[in-house]
């Protein structure tokens, strides 16, 4: 890949997902494109280029930022999240909402790859005593993942990182062509909503402010004016007295925002504002 090509598919996907993409990510961004070289049958990233600038190229954009975010995740990754949601986030909600009208406790994943953490949240919720009514919105810019995330198929290995005892509640073992795959079951699945979101665009479509929003492991890849702005918009979701969960790698010590750090990762927005 020549310098001039690696610098305009910087620029666009940056200008399409704010994703910076430095020096150093010359060699993943090569290897990632050799995939949508052999998709779309051109011989080289000249090509490639070309096929961005040219009219109608509307389709190919999506499948660039695709392949360039990382999908990487895993059922009760940084498992501290899922203890505090059942030890402290449910229990403070369900104390603030004693003789109260009943409201669902909500939760947004907000970048939620292949559907692990919102499903390991539907898991955790669905385990809390004494029940109660809950709902996960889950999104995230790739339409692809999308698609695995809503089917909620998992092979064996990747189901290995939740407990026997929830894996025989919550799954169902896939036979004939599924076997050696998991699906989670209805019950679940019904409570998750997937959509398409890009979390840079414009404000987020949800008129409920959530107790707890997840957005782990995506903010890296933002400069920090970006992690600012989205810090500020996610915050507007919440709930008083709410938490947002970043990633163990992303801390807030160096941008602005108006949340309270309960503990390393975790936030809170304060009551009263
Ligand atoms: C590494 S995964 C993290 C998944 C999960 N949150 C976790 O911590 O395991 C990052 C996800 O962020 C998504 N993503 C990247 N840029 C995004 C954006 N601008 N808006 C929404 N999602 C984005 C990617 O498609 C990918 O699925």
């Amino acid at each position: 890949m020549r310098d001039s090509e690696f610098e305009f598919i910087r620029s666009v996907v940056y200008e399409r997902s704010r994703i910076s993409l430095g020096p150093d990510k010359r060699e993943l961004v090569s290897a990632r494109l050799g995939k949508r070289l052999r998709a779309t049958n051109l011989p080289n990233v000249g090509a490639y280029c070309r096929l961005l600038q040219s009219a109608g190229a509307e389709e190919e954009f999506a499948n660039l930022i695709d392949v360039i975010s990382t999908n990487h995740t895993f059922f009760f990754r940084e498992s501290v999240h899922f203890d505090f949601l059942r030890d402290k986030a449910v229990p403070e909600f369900t104390e603030r909402m004693r003789g109260g009208r009943a409201t669902p406790f909500k939760v947004w994943s907000s970048a939620c790859s292949s559907g692990e953490e919102p499903y390991s949240v539907a898991i955790t919720l669905a385990g809390v005593q004494p029940p109660l009514s809950w709902h996960i919105e889950a999104t995230d810019i790739s339409r692809r993942i999308l698609a695995k995330a809503a089917a909620a198929i998992y092979d064996e290995e990747t189901v290995a990182r939740v407990p026997p005892a929830l894996v025989r509640t919550h799954f169902q073992r896939g036979f004939g062509p599924q076997e050696g795959n998991y699906r989670v079951k209805a019950p679940l699945r019904e409570r998750v909503t997937f959509r398409h979101l890009n979390l840079l665009e414009g404000e987020p479509p949800f008129t409920e402010p959530f107790q707890v929003i997840f957005c782990r492991n995506v903010m890296i890849y933002f400069d920090r004016t970006t992690q600012e702005e989205l810090v500020g918009r996610l915050a507007r979701r919440l709930a008083p007295g709410g938490y947002l969960f970043v990633g163990h790698s992303e801390s807030l010590t160096h941008i602005r925002h108006d949340l309270r750090m309960i503990r390393p990762a975790i936030y809170q927005k304060p009551f009263g504002s």
